[in-house]
């Protein structure tokens, strides 16, 4: 047997070993991957200006602490509606003969999963205020602050957002704080970023592992959920967790006119469909419908804040809440 000492036969047969290996373990999967994975069909490409804003989400590195993956395990059902399925990602088209896309799924959860950050935190006016300086609107961030991407200038040209920032983040800044087009393109990236529903006709996956809920027990004994938490959830964002909100950006519910109201209609509205009633604050998102808040739970947060920071008013019942919230439907 001259196999071992015949270098032809010995180069020829590692090289024909070589291929057929790279054949069935890269090539054909990959070919695979690509006819069973098509786009879902209600999700839509990314604008000129949200490719860019990607482009600029890679090259400033949030990929080193936030993911974009929603894991089939019940400590993600925070993250999205369902996990994410190969498909959520089939719109990453390699960029040229040598350059993939990058998926920008992450390894690394510093923060929060960002695959529903678009209905999570729709509110442009938060994302900007949070990139210049998370510590803005979330007192405890350990993010970094992304001041470059903003311009200061003496006056805002029009079509110039001018960001809301508190005095206390703006020191020896003498100007209007204006996103740059990078910011204004990263932002409209992160809007975009929403689980495509499924066709009906598939079953999302289940979310494994899952832990006792919580039985539903109120502050005071009541059945109600829990408002506080519910309120920390969805509302401190942006009105902050002492209520007192943002100046030139978010109202305070301290003391506001329409927590400590009789018109109950208007309350519900607010949280349900979103406000935009003053040019002195930004646009208030369609937060509870987004988060799908049930009666129970706006009930609950309502009668949180008309308790909590030296506010007080009447509690409000669930089938109160209820009436309104089917007749504005
Ligand atoms: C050093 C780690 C780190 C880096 C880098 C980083 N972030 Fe964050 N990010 C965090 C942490 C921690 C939070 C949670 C606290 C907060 O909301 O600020 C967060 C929160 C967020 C949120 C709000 C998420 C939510 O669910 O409310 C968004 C949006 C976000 N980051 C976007 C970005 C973008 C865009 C970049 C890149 C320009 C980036 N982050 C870079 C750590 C990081
Ligand atoms: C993305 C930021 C954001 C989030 C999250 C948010 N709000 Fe608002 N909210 C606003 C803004 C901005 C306004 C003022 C809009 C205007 O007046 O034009 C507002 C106004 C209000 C008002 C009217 C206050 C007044 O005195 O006029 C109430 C009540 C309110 N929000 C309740 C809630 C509740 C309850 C939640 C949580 C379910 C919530 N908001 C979540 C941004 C937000």
């Amino acid at each position: 047997m001259d196999f071992f000492n015949n270098h032809k036969k010995l180069f020829s047969s590692a090289l024909a070993f070589f291929l057929v290996l790279t054949l069935i373990i890269c090539i054909l999967p990959a070919l695979d991957n690509k006819k069973i994975n098509q786009p879902l069909p209600g999700s839509v490409a990314l604008t000129e200006s949200e490719n860019n804003g990607k482009a600029v989400y890679i090259r400033e590195g949030c990929v080193a602490c936030h993911t974009q993956q929603v894991r089939n395990v019940d400590m993600d059902e925070v993250f999205g509606s369902r996990p994410s399925l190969a498909a959520d990602y089939a719109r990453n088209r390699r960029l040229n003969l040598f350059q993939n896309t990058a998926t920008l799924m992450g390894t690394e959860r510093t923060g929060p999963d960002l695959t529903s950050i678009g209905t999570r935190q729709p509110s442009k006016e938060w994302q900007y205020a949070h990139l210049y300086n998370p510590r803005s609107v979330v007192p405890e961030s350990i993010m970094p602050s992304y001041k470059w991407l903003f311009l200061v200038k003496e006056d805002a040209a029009p079509g110039d957002v001018e960001v809301s920032v508190p005095a206390a983040f703006r020191t020896g800044i003498k100007g209007k704080i204006i996103p740059s087009k990078d910011a204004q393109d990263l932002v409209a990236y992160l809007l975009s970023l929403k689980q495509t529903d499924l066709p009906t006709s598939i079953k999302p996956g289940e979310f494994l592992y899952k832990k006792a809920k919580k039985p539903a027990a109120g502050a005071s004994g009541s059945s109600l959920p829990d408002g506080g938490v519910l309120f920390t959830a969805n509302c401190a964002s942006c009105h902050q967790a002492g209520g007192e909100g943002l100046p030139g950006a978010f109202p305070p519910l301290k003391g506001s006119p329409v927590v400590l109201g009789e018109n109950l209609e208007l309350f519900v509205t607010i949280i349900m469909k979103g406000y935009n009633a003053r040019p002195e604050f930004a646009e208030m998102p369609a937060v509870g419908t987004n988060a799908g808040l049930k009666p129970e739970e706006v009930a609950a947060l309502i009668n949180h804040e008309r308790s909590s920071w030296g506010n007080t008013a009447e509690p409000v019942t669930a089938e109160q809440v209820k009436a309104i919230m089917d007749k504005i439907k």
